[in-house]
Formats: C-alpha cells, sequence, structure tokens
C-alpha cells in the first residue's frame, strides 16, 4: 500500500507513531478544504465551516463511539490537556496519580500547573516487564490515597509502547468519585476504541497518527456532566459569535480565533480511507509484523521486551538496546540507511521503538534488521 502514501518510497519508514502518515487521498481532500476556503474566505469561514465541522465532529463521533457534540476539536493532546488542567481547579492537599510511563509534555503541563496551584503529582512505579493485566491494576490502583482527585494514563504509551487496561482502571475510579483523564493519543486507528463504553470523564486522541489524518487533528472528549465546567484556554466569541453550536461548550470551544481548520475537516475522509482499506485486518497483519520484530531484536540484542505476553502491544514496539549501542545510532541509521526509526533514552536505558502501518511489509523490517547486523 506504500503507493496510496506520500510517504518518499526510497525510504524506510518505521516511525508511523511520532507523526503517522497522510495517504494521498485523504491530503487531496485536505488540500481541497483550503482551496475551498481561500476561493472565498468570508463566506467560507462566516457561512459553512460551522456546519462543516459539526459533519467532521459527528463522522469521528460515530467511529469513536460517542456523540459528536461531546467532541472538542483540537489540534494536538498537548493543547487538549492543557485545556482540561487549568479546569480541574486542583489545590494543595490534592493527588494526581499517573504511571511511570505517561507522554513527556504532559507530564510538563502537570507539573507546571501542580507548582502554581500546589497539588501533588503521583507516578506510581509498576514492575517492567508488564505480565498480568491484573498485577499491573493492581500496581498501579496501589497508588490511589484519600487525597487522589484525578487519575491521568495513556492506552498506548509512546516511549514504552504499551497498551495499558484503562477500562478497569476508570471503573475503579468512577467508583471512588475520581476524574479519569485518559491519553489516547496513541489508539483511534490502532486499537478499538469505543468511548461510552470506556466512560472516563475526559479522552483525547489524535486522528494525524494512526488515523492516518493530516496533521493538527486531535480531539477531546468530555462527559456532558462537566462540559458546563470547561472553559476555553482562549477565550474568544463563542456565544456571541456566529456561529451556531448544539451547547456552549462547542460554541466556546469551536471559534478560537482565525485559523485554517482543513484538518478538522478532512477527518472524515481519513475515516473513510482507513475503513475502506479495512483496519481492523492490518491490525491483525502488523501486529505480527511487530511481534516478529521484538522477536528479532530480542535474539540479536540479547534483550528482553518490555512485556510478558503479546495483548501489551499493537502496532509499535519499544525494544531495549544494548550497553555497547552507538551513541548516534538514529542518525547512521537514517544517513546510511535511510532508515527513519526513533531511538531514545527513558528511564537511563536506550530503546529503538518499531512502528507498523498500512505501508510497512516484511521487507521494511529485514532492512531494518539487517542493518543493526552491520552496525552492531
Ligand atoms: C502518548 C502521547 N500523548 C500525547 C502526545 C502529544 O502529542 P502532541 O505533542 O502532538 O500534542 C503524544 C505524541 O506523540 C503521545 O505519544
Amino acid at each position: 500500500m506504500k503507493n496510496l502514501f506520500l510517504l518518499d518510497p526510497s525510504i524506510t519508514y518505521l516511525n508511523h507513531g511520532s507523526y503517522g502518515a497522510c495517504p494521498v487521498s485523504v491530503f487531496n481532500d485536505y488540500q481541497g478544504w483550503q482551496k475551498k476556503l481561500e476561493q472565498q474566505p468570508v463566506q467560507f469561514i462566516t457561512k459553512h465551516l460551522w456546519r462543516h465541522l459539526e459533519e467532521a465532529r459527528k463522522e469521528l463521533g460515530g467511529f469513536l463511539n460517542c456523540n459528536g457534540d461531546d467532541i472538542l476539536l483540537f489540534p494536538n493532546p498537548t493543547t487538549a490537556i492543557n485545556n482540561v488542567i487549568e479546569n480541574l481547579n486542583l489545590n494543595k492537599g490534592d493527588e494526581v496519580l499517573m504511571t511511570q510511563h505517561e507522554y513527556g509534555a504532559l507530564v510538563r503541563a502537570w507539573s507546571r500547573s501542580s507548582k502554581k496551584n500546589h497539588f501533588a503529582i503521583v507516578q506510581q512505579p509498576v514492575n517492567i516487564p508488564v505480565n498480568s493485566k491484573k498485577n499491573f491494576i493492581k500496581q498501579f490502583l496501589a497508588g490511589i490515597t484519600v487525597n487522589t482527585k484525578v487519575l491521568f494514563i495513556s492506552q498506548i504509551t509512546s516511549q514504552t509502547g504499551l497498551i495499558f487496561p484503562v477500562k478497569e482502571i476508570c471503573e475503579y475510579a468512577r467508583k471512588r468519585g475520581i476524574i479519569t483523564i485518559v491519553d489516547g493519543a496513541h489508539v483511534p486507528g490502532h486499537i478499538n476504541l469505543n468511548i461510552s463504553n470506556l466512560d472516563c470523564d475526559f479522552y483525547t486522541g489524535t486522528c494525524h497518527k494512526w488515523l492516518c489524518a493530516p496533521k493538527g487533528s486531535s480531539f477531546l472528549y468530555v462527559k456532558k456532566s462537566l462540559q458546563d465546567s470547561i472553559k476555553p484556554q482562549i477565550m474568544s466569541w463563542g456565544e456571541e459569535g456566529d456561529d451556531p453550536g448544539p451547547s456552549q461548550f462547542q460554541m466556546d470551544f469551536q471559534w478560537q480565533g482565525t485559523k485554517d481548520m482543513s484538518s478538522f475537516l478532512s477527518i472524515p475522509s481519513a475515516i473513510h480511507f482507513i475503513e475502506s482499506n479495512n483496519w481492523k485486518e492490518n491490525h491483525k497483519l502488523s501486529k505480527e509484523l511487530i511481534l516478529e520484530v521484538s522477536d528479532d531484536l530480542k535474539n540479536l540484542f540479547g534483550t528482553d521486551p518490555l512485556f510478558k505476553s503479546e495483548d501489551w502491544v499493537g502496532q509499535m514496539v519499544s525494544h531495549p538496546l544494548p550497553l555497547n549501542v552507538p551513541e548516534n545510532l538514529k542518525e547512521i541509521l537514517w544517513e546510511k540507511f535511510l532508515i527513519e526509526v526513533p531511538i531514545f533514552e527513558w528511564k537511563k536505558q536506550k530503546y529503538i521503538r518499531v512502528s507498523a502501518h498500512f505501508y510497512n511489509g516484511k521487507n521494511d523490517m529485514k532492512t531494518l534488521l539487517n542493518a543493526l547486523k552491520i552496525i552492531f
């Protein structure tokens, strides 16, 4: 399927996890929206945009199994989560529980607010390699105290590429009146997501990663009962503006000053692309590739995976590198072999993270392994 994407065919692209990659058809749709906007900016922005945004939200809601009116469109999860943090009114004595695997930028966002508002952040350790779901949940929930007001957890982690059992965790928190915020940046178009079933309070996800929409398309789901209590960081016209909306919540957020919203408008095209290319079957095939490459890396480096059973991973695996890893491994792989793959340090250990999506095949993994064999 490589020719359905805009990726340079001469490179081996094993980093869908970072920014995604956009199919030609979806990118054409995106540019089509941009052209429509520029043909008559005033009419497009003042008369039609709100309706197209509503359609995009509706389609996305259908895909995520929640009401489209409960979704706010944001360019990325960082903006979405910053908006949530600022609305929680946490104070001295309150605690936010999260795993040690959360995305660095968002941990920084929490930290800034915790310093300003004097609440505590608890980054609960869990044993690696992760083994049973039950153990993981038990270890993580041991971090809850009477002061825990918020639970923040990734459904698929960035650096460690692990799928966490968020459903059970949200259920536990809900019974205790703890607010649940799920970071699902890597989830839509990767693994099944049913937000209504998950029943969390807030859920952020990207459309530009595994759903293959253009960059700058993400969302924040907010449970109905909390919508009155959340206000945008960027205050604009809201209900005094021209755009109608189903609620004050939508009107407050949907217009935040002039910007190109074409990436939001092409979300339906991305959903159409992944559905018409059987994304669930693609998931199975990509996961097989990932499990094979995980075994190969284990055999090559003699280092153990971060997980004991395959239900912890999807289309992305992070594998520990040996101690003799060259300082500039990432550059060597790119400059000598044209392989784009992330190499990074997490908790004093170096990792390689391999992603597989529609356009990857066995050959890509072979190219990576051959290169690593030459280098090591
Ligand atoms: C788990 C996770 N959360 C949040 C984000 C935030 O993405 P952004 O920097 O685009 O807001 C990422 C990005 O890769 C991520 O992997």
